[in-house]
């Protein structure tokens, strides 16, 4: 583009979404009145909780309507504080946490705080797509790391340490973690968390772990790497996949007080506070524990059930799929229908009518991503759909 707006380097440099186009062919199909069934959404398909609801409706009442500090409201930051040593083990006090407009802004704050240009970023592959995007607006390089390779369909993209060490160049600076994951499922083991963060000590690297699907996990241990070397980790969570808030755009992060105050500095100069409302939303959601805990367990039983439909279906379609043991997402081996997932996601869409994503930009090749935030009754169908095609 020329003229008075020619857009930056940066912004160029943005990655077009190879999945765009998958997307943009599926809202072409519905709107000429085919029925689409998507799979492709990030977000929870339950409604945020009555009790969370009706506090944001109190705040609104209140007049909790005005900037509040940039690094959230104090009562929301001790809710955080105090929430991250009961569940997590982790102990950061009220100002060694920041709140953010999502996950992704605590993510992204990290990033513009602690990376200069040329910093390598190690990222374990399948990844989520915003992780190696950020680090290069950033100005960092990100450095995409093998797990290891389903050989049955209990296994599967697991960290792989040797292949990190391997990775780690004088440039290095961060390690990014994603325990349970994006786009795989996968949870880490704590041996395999206590070996990464033994790596971080021994070669002066940070760790930024993202546990926003922390409490999506179904059966498998989950631990906070933090626990392991609480100097070098950074921890990011948020209110969006654990209390259906995806809209609320409530992050957070803990860590060590240098770090969040520059992070809280960079937001001073971008976005200011989150949104207030959703702030006391959050802090609802963080401190009625009973009404909380009561939702997550249920959304965690159903999803698990749905899972293990659409897992078992899937395989018995002659897809491996491997069994994640957390988060809402299955990474499922396409190649029998095509070789190049992104043909084969045009295949599901187009012959089946279900919109899941290509593994393309989450560093999968040969993959499609289904996400099972859907009904029983709609995985059914899915299955029925694939059987079909
Ligand atoms: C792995 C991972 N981290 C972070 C986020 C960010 O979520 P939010 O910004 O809604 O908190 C997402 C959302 O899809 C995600 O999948």
């Amino acid at each position: 583009m020329t003229g008075p707006f020619s857009l930056s380097a940066r912004a160029l440099s943005l990655k077009p979404s190879a999945t765009v186009a998958v997307t943009s062919r599926a809202l072409e199909l519905r709107r000429a009145g085919e029925d689409i069934i998507s799979m492709s959404v990030g977000e929870p398909d339950y409604d945020t909780p009555p009790h969370i609801r009706e506090a944001a409706v109190q705040a609104i009442r209140d007049g909790r309507t005005r900037y509040t500090p940039v690094s959230g409201v104090p009562e929301l930051r001790e809710a955080i504080s105090e929430k991250f040593r009961r569940e997590n083990g982790l102990h950061y006090a009220p100002d060694a946490v920041t709140v953010n407009s999502g996950g992704k802004q605590a993510i992204f704050n990290a990033f513009l705080a602690l990376l200069n240009p040329g910093d390598e970023v190690l990222i374990p592959a399948p990844y989520w797509v915003s992780y190696p995007e950020m680090v290069a607006l950033a100005g960092g390089v990100p450095v995409p790391v093998p797990t290891t390779t389903p050989t049955t369909p209990d296994n599967g993209f697991q960290l792989d340490v040797q292949e990190l060490e391997r990775r780690v160049t004088p440039r290095t600076r961060l390690i990014v973690l994603n325990s349970p994951g994006n786009p795989t499922g996968a949870v880490f083991p704590p041996e395999a968390l206590r070996a990464v963060a033994d790596l971080a000590v021994r070669r002066g690297l940070g760790i930024v772990s993202d546990e926003i699907y922390e409490h999506l996990v179904y059966g498998a241990e989950q631990v906070s790497v933090g626990t392991f070397a609480p100097e070098h980790t950074l921890t990011i969570n948020g209110a969006s996949k654990a209390y259906a808030m995806t809209g609320w755009r409530i992050g957070y992060a803990g860590g060590p007080k240098e770090v969040i105050a520059a992070m809280n500095a960079l937001q001073s100069q971008s976005t200011s506070n989150a949104s207030s409302v959703g702030q006391y939303a959050a802090l609802a959601a963080l401190t009625d524990h009973a009404a909380t805990a009561r939702f997550v367990q249920g959304a965690r039983a159903a999803y698990r059930e749905r899972r293990d439909l659409l897992v078992s279906g899937l395989n018995a379609l002659g897809l491996p799929t491997p069994t994640p043991q957390g988060a809402f997402y299955v990474l499922t081996d396409t190649t029998r229908l095509h070789p190049d997932e992104l043909e084969a996601g045009r295949l599901l869409l187009e012959r089946a009518r279900v919109a899941a994503v290509p593994g393309t930009d989450f560093g999968a090749p040969g993959r499609v991503r289904f996400s099972y935030a859907t009904s029983a009754a709609t995985l059914q169908e899915v299955l029925r759909r694939l059987a079909e095609l």
